[in-house]
């Protein structure tokens, strides 16, 4: 990896890959299937108004297993926080993950474009709030006080990520670009990367395989995130 110049402000996307070492399945493994429903069941506004019972209980799940002890951050993670710790310049790490493992590892102002797992959101006031129990479809808003006023605080499919302003803002600033464990497969985030190239920005793509976006990266580095990113952080460093 033979940068141009040495970069003042790295923008790094992260995506699935990042927390798989975690022990959290990544989205395309999981063949679009969750104990036999369909992701848009689970993961849309229409799945939510038809049974938001169920939707909960997805998310009740995969809340209680990342903050079940068995899930850490990995030294990709490590590696990121590392980054943004001791880099002379600006380190903004923008996440599709949902878990707080970035978090949790040290990394700040974490952008997380697609929601967070541990907040629900009350439909009525548009507040979100930090909420780590299980939730049902009856259990009372604690911002509105009503029942079935919350939902998870998620981007689901045909709706718009989060911070969207600031991201651009990021991807017209940056001098760098890192995509990390992503497959490329979900926009507006896939075409992040085709932004930042299009201003002369170097990109580089690290990945257990190759994606479908892979064309538009100058740099690959192949293989765990774990490791690469690892390599990647000492190199920057040094
Ligand atoms: N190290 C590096 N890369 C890995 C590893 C690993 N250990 N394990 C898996 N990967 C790569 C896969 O090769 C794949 O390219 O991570 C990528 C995961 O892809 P997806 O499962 O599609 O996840 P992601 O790109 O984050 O999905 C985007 O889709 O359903 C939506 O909202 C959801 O945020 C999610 C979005």
């Amino acid at each position: 990896m033979k940068l141009n110049k040495k970069p003042k402000h790295i923008v790094i996307l992260t995506g699935a890959g990042i927390s798989a070492e975690s022990g959290i399945m990544t989205f395309r493994d999981s063949n679009g299937l969750w104990e036999n429903h369909s992701v848009y069941e689970v993961a849309s506004p229409d799945g939510f108004q038809r049974d938001p019972e169920l939707v909960h209980r997805f998310y009740n799940l995969r809340r209680q297993q990342l903050l079940s002890g068995e899930v850490h951050p990995n030294p990709a993670h490590l590696a990121l926080s590392k980054l943004q710790e001791k880099f002379n310049g600006i380190v903004t790490i923008i996440t599709q993950n949902v878990d707080d493992l970035h978090e949790r590892s040290g990394s700040r102002n974490v952008i997380h474009m697609h929601g967070e797992l541990l907040k629900m959101r009350c439909i009525e006031t548009g507040r979100s709030l930090t909420i780590k129990k299980d939730i049902h479809a009856t259990t009372p808003c604690p911002c509105c006080l009503k029942e079935g006023n919350l939902r998870p605080h998620i981007v689901w499919f045909g709706e718009r990520p989060m911070h969207m302003d600031k991201i651009d803002t990021e991807l017209h600033s940056c001098d760098l670009f890192v995509a990390i464990g992503t497959s490329g497969h979900v926009y507006p985030a896939a075409m992040f990367v085709d932004t930042a190239r299009e201003r002369g920005v170097q990109t580089i793509e690290i990945n257990l395989e190759s994606t479908q976006i892979s064309d538009s990266f100058d740099f690959h580095l192949v293989g765990n995130a774990s490791v690469e990113t690892e390599k990647f952080v000492e190199e920057l460093l040094t």
